[in-house]
């Protein structure tokens, strides 16, 4: 079995799916690596470096999508017009609700495709969490971007020409980005509250040395079996706001991140309450292109509202490349190695792991949701997820 790894193509992305250090890894299960010419390139990984740890090289990138047996990409479908003969294998994030039409379009090629974004939040699957990953890094990097464009330093500061206050961040959504962006704040000095719908997050928030925003709001059942938040319905959006509004003008930044998985993110911030905000105030909605947490945002674009900054931000993972590629590639190569069994990839339907990220089989597409989106009856695919 051969694993391919491309160059990304997808405007302004500089990752890479495989790293060198992760291919002896995959040499070890039976695989080879097969790479494309300066696929590391952008993330700081030259050829030679995959060369040393046992990868080869495709002469082009035609020859790499027609002789390996297995793609791994990072944005697959959204750089990956020449993908895929029938019979490959695609793993990667496919962003498979965003864009159902053009995963239509992939299952028409008779590809069989790993959506890691499907991935299920059980330990087993935690080394292969790649929306984790890079879910870290957005958080990260979120306040770096807040703390660049805010008029004021982060930390308090006590100097011979006065003593300057902290800045105050209020963080709302305290998954993986959120807690991650809270740390950040928190290292750079500054004053973090935080507020999230589902309540078992607090005793992580508080942590982290941030407060957790106490507001009236009923969120009893906000919190599905999957460990996700669920969509709550608009009359508690509402209320939410309502209740929130106070803490949002109070600080200085405001990062979002309040996302529901495969449903459009709810509006928690109005012009109103960016009206509110004081000059020079930032926010940074890290949900953007799932529709933004802020009604003013637009996805890659900066706004300015009465000298308030509102920023949606996409892809920042690939503003850090080097640890967003190791992150992935690690993710990648353990989600490979648990496909792989004397060799040779299997494709096990009694695995939960296998039959959630299973989007589509042989180009029948198998996850309900999608087949959904798309007005599909119900996949004949045995074991598919229902
Ligand atoms: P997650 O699902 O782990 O976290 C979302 C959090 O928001 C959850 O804790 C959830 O309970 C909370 N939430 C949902 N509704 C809420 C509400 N009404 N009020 C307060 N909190 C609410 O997701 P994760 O992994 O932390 O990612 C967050 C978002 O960041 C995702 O949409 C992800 O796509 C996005 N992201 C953006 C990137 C970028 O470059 N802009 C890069 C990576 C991730």
């Amino acid at each position: 079995m051969i694993i391919g790894v491309p160059r990304e193509s997808y405007q302004g992305e500089r990752r890479v799916a495989l790293v060198p250090a992760t291919v002896p890894a995959l040499i070890n299960v039976g695989l080879k690596v097969l790479v494309e010419r300066g696929a590391g390139d952008n993330a700081g990984f030259p050829d030679l470096a995959y060369e040393e740890q046992g990868a080869s090289f495709a002469t082009d990138r035609s020859q790499l999508f027609s002789s390996v047996d297995v793609i791994v990409q990072v944005s697959s479908l959204k750089s990956n017009p020449d993908v895929a003969h029938s019979g490959q294998i695609i793993v990667g994030l496919l962003n498979p609700f965003a864009a159902p039409e053009v995963v239509r379009g992939l299952a028409e090629k008779g590809v069989t495709a790993f959506a890691l974004e499907l991935l299920p939040r059980i330990s087993r699957a935690q080394s292969m969490d790649a929306l984790t990953s890079m879910a870290t890094i957005a958080g990260y990097k979120s306040v770096l971007l807040a703390a660049e464009r805010l008029p004021k330093m982060f930390p308090m500061m006590f100097t011979a020409a006065g003593t300057l206050t902290p800045a105050k961040v209020f963080v709302v959504g305290a998954g993986v980005a959120g807690l991650q962006a809270i740390a950040t704040a928190h290292r750079l000095g500054a004053v973090v509250q935080a507020y999230d719908v589902r309540p078992s997050v607090r005793e992580q928030v508080v942590s982290l040395g941030a407060k957790f925003l106490e507001i009236e709001l009923e969120a009893k059942g906000a919190e599905a079996s999957t460990g996700y938040a669920k969509a709550m319905g608009e009359e508690f959006y509402r209320r939410q706001r309502e209740t929130m509004k106070q803490a949002v003008v109070e600080h200085d930044v405001v990062i979002t991140t309040a996302a529901i998985p495969g449903k459009k993110a709810p509006i928690l911030i109005t012009q109103e309450m960016i009206e509110g905000m004081r000059p020079g105030s930032i926010v940074i909605d890290l949900v953007a292109e799932a529709g933004g947490n802020c009604e003013l945002t637009r996805p890659g674009e900066t706004v300015d509202l009465n000298r308030v900054t509102i920023l949606g931000p996409v892809n920042l993972p690939s503003t850090v490349p080097y640890h967003a590629s190791l992150m992935y590639a690690k993710n990648v190569t353990a989600f490979l190695q648990n496909l792989v069994k004397d060799g040779q990839l299997q494709i096990n339907m009694e695995d939960q792991i296998i039959r959630d990220t299973l989007l589509m089989h042989k180009g029948e597409i198998v996850n309900a949701q999608v087949r959904e989106m798309l007005g599909l009856a119900t996949s004949t695919v045995e074991g598919s997820r229902p």
